[in-house]
């Protein structure tokens, strides 16, 4: 099967632009999963909670589900995708996942960063994993990756792929990446953004690109540049992510010692 990301710069607050920058993107791309980043839609740096919420949309029925939708149906891509999800007056910094017959799911970010408590609520999903005809998908949410547990629980639950939507700022997460992928036996995609944001009297972001996509034995198998748009797709073969024997006398779950665990 064949995974990809697309790496670019959102418009802050332009939500008709960055759907047709990925729209367009995606026109002529052959793959079988696409992951998107953070907030693609939305942009970053939020100033108020008004802004977030102006921004948010319905997660099922919003614009750009529906286009991503479309997208996937005309496509047969499943696609995963960072938006500012509004639900019942909480805004969450959601990823919503689609395929070939529509919308498929949401996941809410856990583990909010530095201003986004500010705007959004904690996630009240929990991370979930998705069993669909090109494997099982499971999502976590840029800054997630800093607590094991995210990626541990997908496994656990049977992730083949880890959907890393993500707007990086600090540099440590892609070769985190590669602990979290060998710790786990699972493939995963980290989608970042590029360029900066620095809106009302804010501090300057600079997202740190290097999206990746890191395979089960930890191989970094593509790591995008720090400042260009790339839309990279790639084969996997996802069965590997399924053998959980190290070797002849470990196993990696069966092997854990939980009575010694928190
Ligand atoms: C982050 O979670 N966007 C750093």
């Amino acid at each position: 099967m064949k995974v990809g990301y697309y790496q670019f710069t959102p418009k802050f607050g332009d939500i008709k632009h960055n759907l047709k920058k990925v729209l367009d993107a995606a026109a002529s791309v052959e793959t079988d999963l696409l992951v998107l980043p953070e907030l693609f839609n939305t942009g970053y740096q939020f100033t108020s909670k008004e802004e977030a919420k102006s921004l948010s949309e319905k997660i099922q029925s919003g614009d750009t589900t529906n286009a991503l939708s479309k997208l996937s149906a005309k496509k047969k891509v499943y696609i995963v995708a960072g938006i500012a999800e509004n639900s019942e007056g909480k805004i969450y910094n959601s990823a919503v996942l689609t395929g070939p017959d529509g919308f498929i799911g949401v996941y809410r970010k856990t583990h909010l960063f530095y201003e986004e408590k500010l705007w959004f609520s904690s996630g009240d999903t929990g991370f979930k994993v998705w069993q669909t005809p090109i494997g099982n998908i499971g999502i976590m949410i840029c800054f997630d990756w800093f607590f094991p547990e995210s990626a541990r629980t997908l496994a656990l639950r049977g992730a083949d792929i880890i959907a890393h939507p993500s707007n990086l700022i600090l540099p440590h997460c892609p070769d985190a990446m590669v602990t979290r992928c060998i710790e786990n036996r699972v493939f995963a995609v980290t989608a970042n953004r590029i360029g900066s944001e620095q809106r009302g009297d804010k501090e300057k972001l600079t997202f740190i690109g290097k999206s990746q996509i890191t395979s089960p034995m930890g191989e970094i198998l593509y790591r995008a540049s720090g400042d260009k748009e790339e839309l990279t797709v790639i084969e996997i073969a996802v069965e590997k992510a399924r053998d959980k024997n190290l070797n002849a006398f470990n196993d990696l779950f069966n092997d854990r010692n939980k009575e010694f665990y928190e």
